[in-house]
């Protein structure tokens, strides 16, 4: 069973040995643009950066160098810092693996937007990391692409998912993903990322699905800690500190930006580990 530190809903902690805690991908940005002589001075607000904030920061900061070399170092930065965090990635301190029955509430997700009325679907998954999550999942899916900005990660799900078409794109621009291709988009823990830019996976998701087509997104809702503790919600940008509202918000505002962007029926389920946002690619 799992014993949330702070089921009430106020925030906790995490060890500064966690993972969550001692990697931090704009730390590593940071690091690693520094490493090649760009300045970047981070924004306040890291919660909501994205990386289009981050080029036009390094833009301003760095006038003499070109805006191709920026947006690629920039890009290739943000490859690294999650290859550093997740290529070798399991689910010790992961909420999942505390719920056995994870699989299960990502497929009542699927089913909510049809997934059993698609003979053979096209599955496109994106920020796939390692591929651990397609076991028990995704993984026998026949018609799959998996997609991610990290080259270690993809290369791993690469291994585990021999049969999958793979492509190394950021989710705001899935160049090597053909319009009105996919009948399912899928992406686990991706659209909580550190400067992914929401607005614009939003509408690629939209251009790469069918008309009819579903997305199905989640969002973690706690971590594990060291020690084994579960605590709940997104650790807070430069500190310790969990913050047990920021899953419920963030999954709302995902809501609100898919129906800005066209989607219908969004809707938004908690379940143990996640909560999913669901929605329909049908023109209304
Ligand atoms: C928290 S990990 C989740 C991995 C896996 N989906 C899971 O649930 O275990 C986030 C993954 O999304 C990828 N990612 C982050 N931002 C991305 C972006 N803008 N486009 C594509 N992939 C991204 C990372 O490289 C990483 O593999």
């Amino acid at each position: 069973m799992i014993t949330h530190e702070h089921s009430s809903g106020v925030g906790g902690s995490l060890s500064p040995k966690s993972l969550y805690v001692r990697t931090r991908i704009t730390t590593e940005v940071y690091a690693q643009l520094a490493r090649e002589g760009i300045r970047l001075t981070l924004p306040p607000d890291l919660w909501s950066t994205t990386i289009d904030q981050l080029l036009q920061i390094c833009l301003r900061e760095n006038p003499r160098t070109s805006p191709k070399t920026l947006q690629a170092a920039l890009e290739r930065a943000r490859a690294t810092a999650f290859d550093t965090k997740y290529a070798e990635y399991t689910y010790h301190h992961d909420s999942r693996g505390k719920d056995p029955l994870w699989q299960h509430a990502a497929f009542d997700a699927l089913r909510r937007v049809g997934w059993e009325d698609v003979r053979d679907p096209r599955l496109l998954v994106v920020g796939v990391g390692n591929g651990l999550e397609a076991q028990g999942l995704y993984g026998d899916v026949r018609r799959l692409t998996i997609v991610d900005i990290a080259p270690l990660s993809l290369a791993m799900a690469r291994a585990r998912l021999p049969h999958a078409t793979a492509t190394q794109d950021p989710a705001e621009n899935l160049t090597s993903v053909h319009s009105n291709s996919q009948d399912f988009y899928l992406a686990l823990r991706v659209f909580q990322s550190a400067l992914l830019n929401p607005l614009r996976a939003i509408h690629e998701a939209r251009r790469v699905l069918t008309p009819g087509g579903a997305i199905v997104l989640s969002i973690s809702s706690a971590f594990v800690d060291c020690d084994g503790r579960v605590v709940l919600g997104h650790v807070a940008p430069r500190s310790c500190s969990v913050d047990a509202s920021r899953p419920v918000h963030h999954a709302h505002s995902i809501q609100r930006l898919l129906l800005r962007c066209g989607f219908s029926d969004a809707d938004v389920a908690e379940t143990r580990s996640d909560i999913y946002v669901t929605a329909r690619n049908i023109e209304r």
